[in-house]
């Protein structure tokens, strides 16, 4: 193998393809021929949908949950259903999609950005804290990439407080903080599966809870406002239909029956990944605390120290590429800084705060740092191959390192 860079012209690492993603096969297939059949494609008349339900709540050890059409509305519903008023405060992280904060603005509630821990890229409980008001209603952790945030920390922070915990666990399915699966520590959880997720049907989203009257509040919100014994016709809360499909529900309980194996396969590589990593100058994993039991691997995060590492962030990712390693500079700035915060253009929500609020001061360092100057990651579906695959991906990185002067030349040339 030739050792010359391949944005060099020099043979790639890598020419094979990662696993492809999404995987699905017979038992799909016939759960799905069989919905059609059925002629019960609607979630109120079919069976799929209510069986997902009752298996992924109980995967977590929760008594409920609420399949929805995806995981922004699962987070909203599962706002109003915490009794969430007009201009309350919710406390969420910068470094996430953009739907983290916007159900927060579509629950007519203003969302405040606490800071992430530079090295494990979730909430920092002392920003937490520091973001807490006379306001402040709900904290909404996201765990990032599909590590658990210090949830022993920010659920003593919310009992102080009396503040509401939902989990926007969108990047966790299947993974564990101690022995706690995600989703089902704080009073609700919400998941997507949305076509990137470790659990997809192309669209979706779930709420769970064990608390029957926060249930209760969110199935009626999910389904027009009707209520469980109610009449058909008869409506009692704001609301939509927001309920999740038998083809949707046909396709996650097959998905659900692979969801273990992949889990474990993502989280071993990713750890022997993050070892082989870890060794070169500069680069840092997304760092796993001990009551990380398990990570499922949504993304691999991690950052590279310019300096320490010898070349800049966008020339490695570009050479990586060329080695044949997808790879992505992640969220590339934090969410307080996209102009629908910064132009406070929220439509119909938020009449009062609007006047006043001022997305423009806001300044989390440790965000600003990752999103500008050093976050990086790669997607899951590379973490389900061998682990052939990691060495290919630490080959790559060992060879950028080691050719890093050359890259370096390259850059020099390519903004000159
Ligand atoms: C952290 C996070 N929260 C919420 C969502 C929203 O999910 P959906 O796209 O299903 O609405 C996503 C992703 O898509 C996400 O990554």
């Amino acid at each position: 193998m030739s050792q010359s860079l391949a944005i060099l012209g020099g043979q790639p690492v890598r020419t094979r393809p990662f696993t492809s993603w999404p995987i699905f096969g017979e038992p799909e297939e016939q759960r799905l021929l069989r919905t059609l059949r059925s002629g019960k494609w609607g979630k109120l008349h079919g069976l799929e949908v209510a069986e997902f339900e009752q298996r992924f709540a109980a995967m977590h050890g929760v008594k409920h949950g609420i399949g929805v059409v995806n995981g922004t509305v699962s987070l909203r519903i599962a706002l109003m259903a915490a009794g969430i008023q007009a201009e309350d405060e919710v406390i969420v992280p910068p470094y996430t999609f953009l739907a983290t904060a916007t159900a927060v603005v579509e629950a007519n509630a203003v969302p405040v950005f606490a800071d992430i821990d530079l090295e494990t890229f979730n909430l920092d409980p002392k920003a937490v804290e520091a973001a807490i008001t006379p306001r402040t209603r709900v904290i909404m952790p996201v765990h990032m990439a599909g590590q658990v945030a210090d949830m022993d920390a920010i659920m003593a922070i919310a009992k102080r407080h009396k503040l509401v915990v939902i989990e926007d666990a969108a990047h966790a399915h299947a993974a564990i903080y101690r022995k706690s699966p995600a989703g089902s520590i704080g009073q609700m959880g919400s998941f997507s599966f949305q076509s990137s997720k470790n659990l997809t049907s192309g669209e979706g989203g779930i709420i769970i809870t064990s608390d029957d009257t926060l249930a209760e509040a969110c199935r009626s919100i999910h389904n027009c406002g009707r209520i469980a014994g109610g009449l058909w016709y008869e409506h009692h809360v704001i609301s939509a239909n927001y309920r999740l499909g038998e083809f949707q529900g046909a396709i996650l309980n097959g998905q659900l029956d692979r969801l273990e194996a992949q889990t474990q396969t993502r989280d071993r590589n990713g750890q022997y990944l993050a070892a082989r990593l870890s060794r070169l100058p500069g680069i840092h994993p997304q760092k796993r605390p001990a009551d990380c039991t398990r990570h499922s691997y949504h993304l691999f995060l991690f950052r590279i120290d310019a300096a320490a590492f010898g070349a800049p962030r966008q020339a490695v990712l570009k050479a990586l590429e060329a080695e044949g390693i997808p790879v992505c500079g992640g969220y590339a700035l934090p969410l307080y800084r996209q102009p629908l915060f910064l132009n406070r253009a929220f439509g119909p929500y938020l009449p009062n705060a609007s006047q006043t609020l001022d997305y423009g001061k806001v300044s989390c360092p440790n965000c600003e740092k990752i999103c500008r100057e050093q976050g990086a990651w790669f997607e899951q579906s590379l973490f389900l191959g061998s682990q052939t695959d990691m060495d290919d991906i630490a080959n790559a990185f060992e060879k950028v390192y080691q050719q890093r002067e050359a890259l370096n030349r390259w850059a020099k040339e390519k903004t000159a």
